[in-house]
């Protein structure tokens, strides 16, 4: 195995994250936290015109599968998440000019309906401290506008799916969340992302129009996106493929459900906590809620993966000098147990010769460096793929010790 570790000469690059993608059409219709740099992404798609078909098992945001649309290969993804994959199977549709000129004048309707209060207000989504979120002013015009998508379009159609996603940016917009961590949360100093004074109905209306300006550039390749887990690909997904190009989640404890709360309460993907929680469980690295109590008894199975390296990382978290240091273990071996059951599974849809790209980030629980490109490359390497690397891409903040690796191997079937 090789590891190209040039980390002193590595930068913190904003083009190397989601950042880089806000402006770029149907990649930056919602602005979420899970999703890697396209940039990356393009750059290795761009690199392989012979894999005709792609595969990304951690759909998230649907990045991987858009691309390789874009460069007119066959894409297919999954994810364990119903509200991703609703927005990833949006993202990478074909759009008609009919399409684009209905959903115009269905916002049209929506807005009209709010306007002259002709619509039921849908209740307030049932999520934790809600005027956290929203100004009272706020979450009225939200609610009517919700109810008025619901009232000027049916279900399923073009219609609805491009007003929501729509909706989904402005609702944020709106909102007083911040962005300037890594993780979602609340800006502190009181001032809200948007003025108020602003004219709400305008802020959709030209979100709409956005989202329309990206529905117009079809792909030219196919994308199917489904709900599956990646611990059995196999299950939901017919292979051989090409070429693998994900990010899975890293093991750093970021709830994917946590940061996505607001989208999937608003949308009905989430009605209450416990089933958030239930989610993260399900979830690789997930551990929200019910999911951090669960890891308290949880304990490895046969399943699990063997390495020396792991081993001293996990007694050296469980001894650090902190009451969670043995549950924090659990966590990072329940989630390296996982991943090792996900690289089992994903050989039997590769063809021969395919070549995987995992965008993964190391990460430290209480000073124990976390090696996760390290353990993936062992993990490769004993599943028999060659030419297995470790190629640092960034500095992931200011602690130099996070790197975030592109992990390389080639699918040797012999
Ligand atoms: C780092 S994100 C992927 C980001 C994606 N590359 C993008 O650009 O948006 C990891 C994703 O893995 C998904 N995930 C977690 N556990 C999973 C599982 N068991 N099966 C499938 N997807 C899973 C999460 O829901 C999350 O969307």
């Amino acid at each position: 195995m090789k590891v190209l570790d040039r980390r002193e000469h590595l930068r913190q690059r904003a083009d190397y994250t989601y950042k880089f993608n806000a402006k770029t059409g149907r990649h930056g219709w919602l602005r979420l936290t899970p999703a890697y740099s396209l940039k990356v992404v393009e750059e290795l798609i761009a690199g392989h015109d012979q894999a005709h078909r792609v595969f990304d098992p951690f759909c998230g945001t649907g990045t991987t599968a858009l691309s390789a649309a874009y460069h007119g290969h066959e894409a297919v993804t999954t994810d364990i998440n119903p509200f991703l994959v609703w927005l990833a199977q949006a993202k990478t549709a074909h759009y008609s000019p009919k399409d684009v000129a209905v959903t115009r004048d269905a916002c049209a309707a929506a807005l009209d309906l709010v306007k002259r209060r002709a619509v039921d207000p849908v209740p307030a989504p049932p999520i934790h401290n809600v005027e956290r979120w929203w100004e009272p002013k706020v979450i009225a015009f939200l609610c009517s506008l919700r109810g008025a998508i619901s009232a000027a379009t049916a279900e399923p159609s073009v219609q609805r799916t491009l007003l929501l996603v729509a909706f989904c940016r402005s609702m944020i917009k709106l909102s007083n969340a911040a962005f300037n961590h890594q993780s979602m949360s609340f800006r502190n100093d009181g001032q809200l992302s948007l003025d108020l004074g602003v004219d709400m109905a305008d802020v959709f209306a030209a979100d709409v129009r956005f989202v329309l300006g990206g529905a117009i550039e079809n792909p030219s390749g196919m994308a199917t996106v489904m709900l599956g887990d990646a611990r059995n690909s196999a299950a939901t997904v017919k292979g051989p493929f090409d070429l693998v190009v994900t990010s899975p989640p890293y093991a750093n404890r970021m709830s994917y459900i946590r940061e996505l709360r607001p989208y999937m309460y608003w949308l009905g993907f989430l009605v209450n906590s416990r089933d958030a929680g239930e989610l993260d469980w399900t979830a690789i690295g997930g551990t929200w809620g019910v999911a951090t109590s669960r890891l308290v008894d949880w304990v490895r199975g046969s399943g699990r993966f063997e390495s020396d390296e792991l081993s001293q990382m996990l007694d050296q978290i469980a001894s650090a000098e902190n009451k969670s240091g043995a549950v924090l273990a659990n966590y990072v071996a329940r989630y390296f147990d996982d991943m090792w059951t996900h690289f089992r599974g994903l050989t039997p849809v590769l063809a021969p010769g395919a070549e995987v790209h995992y965008i993964v980030g190391n990460s430290t629980f209480y000073s124990v460096l976390v090696q996760t490109e390290l353990l993936y490359s062992q993990m490769l390497t004993a599943l028999g793929f060659d030419a297995v690397e470790c190629r640092a891409i960034r500095k992931r903040n200011s602690n130099k010790k996070l790197v975030e690796f592109d992990v390389v191997g080639r699918w040797n079937s012999g």
